[in-house]
């Protein structure tokens, strides 16, 4: 599949959920956003990015920190998710927050505009991420920095999830999956530069940063039930393997979950797992 065709199929994947994303009743997008932006530590004035900004996770906080004075942009391919944005910047009567409809892998924006740029779970979407890590130093101004978040990819277990789920997800129904999302090839896609702190370190050092820093540290993912869970894992990634599912594995699926997750949580109350996360920072060495 070609880059642009692969763009298309992540922007609806992501346009379709766009509605529902990050308020199903599962806390896990809105803890990691500011989680990151903590790391990343925007200051009053500040000009931020945020690439692949979802429904604003970082983009709020963010915007809360820089305050009126500054400004954050938040840029994502699927035009839904935008306009959830939008609305949220209406509905909280933001003046300093704005989203736009974007490629992340190649944002056109002018040089030097931004002192932070924020991504969150999103960089790893894009085709080329060092390339597009190079670019950024570009509209980074001198000494900017960068904050970014991946899950950790691990052959044997479902990509985007923790471990706990791969007994719970029949490794036969990954072959419904297109073959850029079967696990081994985003392994192979992400792990040659992701999964070493220190090739990583060393990408981002030859894109053009400096002082940078991995910090693996899980983020707690709260789901009211089993039930929302298995809604909210129709809301991101996942999603394309449920859409491409024959029906009765479908439900099969829904059941093996609903039943795993109630174990997990021991019969009642909330389902609580602690997600590895890798945070990572940097500086632009320019400057
Ligand atoms: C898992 S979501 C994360 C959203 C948000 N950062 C958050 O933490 O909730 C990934 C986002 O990246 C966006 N995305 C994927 N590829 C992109 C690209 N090439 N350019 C811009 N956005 C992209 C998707 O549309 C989606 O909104």
């Amino acid at each position: 599949m070609d880059s642009s065709a692969y763009k298309r199929q992540v922007a609806g994947v992501f346009d379709d959920s766009a509605a529902r994303y990050d308020r199903t009743g599962v806390e896990f997008f809105t803890p990691m956003g500011r989680r990151l932006v903590e790391l990343a530590a925007p200051v009053a004035g500040e000009r931020v990015l945020d690439v692949g900004c979802g429904r604003g996770a970082s983009l709020f906080p963010a915007a809360e920190l820089v305050g009126p004075r500054g400004h954050a942009l938040g840029i994502d391919l699927a035009p839904a998710m935008v306009e959830e944005v939008g609305k949220e910047i209406a509905a909280r009567g933001l003046s300093q927050v704005e989203a736009r409809v974007m490629d992340a892998e190649n944002p056109e924006l002018p040089a030097g505009a931004f002192d932070v740029l924020l991504g969150g779970y999103s960089i790893i979407f894009l085709p080329d991420a060092p390339g597009a890590l190079s670019r950024y130093t570009e509209l980074l101004a001198d000494g900017g920095r960068i904050a970014f978040t991946s899950p950790v990819f691990r052959a044997g277990t479902f990509p985007f999830l923790p471990p706990e789920f791969t007994p719970l997800i029949p490794s036969s129904l990954l072959e419904h999956l297109p073959p850029e999302w079967q696990p081994e090839a985003l392994v192979r896609r992400f792990n040659s530069w992701l999964e070493d702190a220190g090739d990583l370190a060393a990408t981002l050092e030859r894109a053009g940063y400096r002082e940078v820093r991995v910090l693996d540290e899980p983020v707690r993912m709260t789901a009211e039930s089993p039930e929302r869970w298995v809604e909210w894992s129709h809301t991101q990634g996942m999603r394309l393997l449920w859409q491409n599912l024959p029906a009765p594995q479908r439900e099969d699926l829904r059941e093996r979950l609903t039943e795993g997750l109630d174990r997990l949580r021991g019969g009642s109350g909330p389902v609580v797992i602690e997600v590895p996360v890798r945070f990572v920072t940097a500086r632009v060495a320019r400057g």
